[in-house]
This record gives C-alpha cells, structure tokens and sequence, in this order.
C-alpha cells in the first residue's frame, strides 16, 4: 500500500549558470556523487516503496529526462504537467490517481532536490509515520532542526517538549526576515522539509476542505485511460496555482509534525552546494582547475579545459558554466534568480 511521490517540476534558477531550464538542477549529478538528485531521490524512495509505486512529476519538457534517467520505470509513473501549478496541484493530481487505483494506499511526498546523507534515518521516519497514516487522518511533515533564521523555508511551531510525531501548534511558510528571527529566538520552531506522508484518503479529504477549486479538477479524471492526458491538459489551463504549503498545511487542522535528523539539506543555492562540498585549507570548495591566493571562503567552479586564477577574493561565488560565467558575493545570491528571470531569454 505504500507509495512515492517526487516533485521534479522546478527550474532551479537560483543555481544558475549551472541549473537552467533546458536541464535544472533535479537532473544534474550537483555533488558529483555518479547521480543526479533525481536518481539519488529515487533510490532513496525504493527503500520505503516497490519502485512500481514510485511517481515522479514533472513538466512535460522534462518528461524525456526522467524516462531517460530512470529506464526502469514505466511511462503511467510520468505525471507531464503542461503547466508550472506549483506543488498543490502536483499532490492532487498524484493522489487522485494513486487512489483511483489503491483507495487504501499511504504516500510520501518528496521533492527532487534535496540531499539526505543519513538515509536510514529517512527510511526509519517514514516507515514510522505509514505506520500512524494508515490508521490515523493526519498529515505528517517531517521538521529539522533550524539553523540560522532563513526565509526560503516553512516554519512550524510545535510542543518541542514531547517525543515523536506531534501536535503542529502554528505552521507559517516563508517568514520574512524579522519574523524569522523572532522564531528562532524564541525556540519551539523546526523548518519544514517539504516532505510528507500521508494516506490517499486524508490528503483528498484536506483538499476538498482546504483547496476545493484545485481539487475538483483533478476528482474527475479517468485516470490509466486514454482520456487522462487530454482531461489533465484542460484541468491544468484553469487550475490555480499555489504551493501545498499555502493551500494546505497552513490551513489545516490536522497538521502533525514528526523532529527528524537525517542531516537534510536543501540543495537550493549556490551557498548550500558550498556547505556540502569539501573545503580546502583556505575554506574554498574549488571544482575545476583552480589557483587560489589570499582567497577564502569561496565557491569556484570552472569547465574542464580552463584554468582560473584567483586573487584577493573573499565569500565570493564564481561559476564558469559553458557559455556563462557568474561572479557574485555569497551573501547576495538570491539576487541570481532574478538575474536570470530577467535575461533568460536573451541567453
Ligand atoms: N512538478 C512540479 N510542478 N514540481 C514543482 C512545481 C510544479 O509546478 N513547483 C515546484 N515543484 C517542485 C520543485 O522542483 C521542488 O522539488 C519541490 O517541488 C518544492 O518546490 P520549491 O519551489 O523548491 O519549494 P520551496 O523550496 O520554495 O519551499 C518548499 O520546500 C522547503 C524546503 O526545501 C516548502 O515546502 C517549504 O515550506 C520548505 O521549507
Ligand atoms: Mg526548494
């Protein structure tokens, strides 16, 4: 009864040069590990569910690199959104079908983009949360611990005195930054992963409550017939968008929180790929064929075939990528997602 869900539909474009529309950053071997997140999301799901019972969605431009990536699967395991609707739309649509198949079937929701390094923990959570989402109508989200007052995540308070999957007092998506802070000194908040887990049945009861528009588009699709894709392509053009953040666990009165450490990181941003890498004496992550010289605490990364020379440079990111070389002070690395907004159609 145990099923997987991965949102693979982002563009990563905080990670640019590197993660861009034609190929982001979820099909891309980002630590060089020999897999790309995608795949290393996959295995990571395999060891919670029959790989049958694994979906991925996605964009549908993408829909040939997830075949390509994952030959092993079928394409009914290909959810193809003609359009970004964020990840609300994504959960009812893989729900409604899951269902339509298995009504008693239990389902993590994981997106494709993460790195979890301690992956028996990850197993012994979620086999730990199926056992309470069979039984039980709770949403489970999967809270870590926070480290610093970052407005990219959602944050949850909780009962931080009890054990095991608890009671959500409040759950707030991305604070600003004083909001934030204020979380965090007063204690009793973890971020939330963005991954779930939940029964078909609970998760299709919250939207009909909580997000009524998005799922009666998705309740009336004859799904694994010929009439699904045409029906998914005209749901999707008046579907609203909006993330299950919003939509659903903001809203929702049966929100429980499981405190996990499977040391989760969020490959995000360039900062978060610099965090994961290894440093060399001066606190550089250098890939590529880098000389440093009173340089610290930077991430470069050149092509094969080039040389980089650095000099002076302190808490910098510099990424040659192909064409395109970005130079950019870490602490304001958001600001490369709106570079790239505004001239991705130029390069
Ligand atoms: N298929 C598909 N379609 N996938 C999507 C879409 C879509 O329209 N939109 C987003 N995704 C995928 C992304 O590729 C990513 O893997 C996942 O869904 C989550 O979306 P993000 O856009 O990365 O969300 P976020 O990082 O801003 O926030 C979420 O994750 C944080 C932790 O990383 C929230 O759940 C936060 O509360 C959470 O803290
Ligand atoms: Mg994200």
């Amino acid at each position: 009864n145990n099923y997987a869900l991965i949102m693979a539909g982002g563009v990563g474009s905080r990670l640019w040069p590197l993660s861009k529309s034609e190929k982001p950053k979820q099909f891309l071997d980002l630590l060089g590990m020999g897999r790309s997140l995608l795949q290393l999301t996959f295995d990571r799901l395999a060891k919670v569910c029959h790989e049958d019972n694994i979906y991925i969605i996605t964009n549908e431009q993408y829909a040939g690199l997830v075949q390509e990536q994952l030959p092993n699967i079928s394409s009914e395991q290909i959810l193809a959104e003609p359009v970004l609707r964020n990840t609300a739309p994504c959960i009812a649509y893989a729900a409604h079908k899951i269902a339509s198949k298995n009504p008693e079937a239990n389902m993590v929701v994981a997106p494709a983009d993460h790195l979890i390094l301690n992956e028996t923990s990850f197993v012994d959570a979620v086999k730990y949360a199926f056992n309470i989402t069979a039984k039980d109508d709770v949403l489970v989200t999967f809270g870590i611990q926070p480290s610093r007052p970052d407005t990219g995540y959602g944050y949850i308070e909780y009962d931080k005195t009890a054990e095991g999957l608890t009671e959500v007092i409040q759950f707030k998506e991305k604070p600003n930054l004083e909001v934030a802070k204020q979380f965090l000194a007063e204690g009793g908040f973890l971020w939330n992963s963005g991954i779930f887990a939940w029964s078909v049945k609970s998760i299709i009861s919250s939207l009909g409550k909580n997000a009524p528009e998005i799922n009666g588009i998705f309740e009336n699709i004859q799904y694994y017939s010929s009439q699904e894709i045409p029906q998914i392509a005209e749901g999707y053009q008046v579907c609203p968008s909006d993330s299950v953040d919003y939509a659903i666990l903001e809203k929702a009165d049966n929100v429980k929180v499981l405190p996990v450490q499977f040391n989760w990181s969020d490959l995000g941003t360039w900062k978060s790929i610099y965090e994961n890498k290894e440093y060399d004496f001066d606190k550089n992550a250098v890939h590529g064929n880098v000389v440093t010289e009173n340089t610290n605490n930077c991430l470069i990364k050149v092509r094969d075939g080039k040389l980089a020379v650095v000099k002076g440079l302190e808490n910098f990111i510099v990424v040659d990528e192909n064409d395109v070389l970005v130079i950019c002070p870490k602490d304001e690395e958001q600001s490369i997602k709106d570079i790239y907004t505004k001239i991705k159609d130029t390069v």
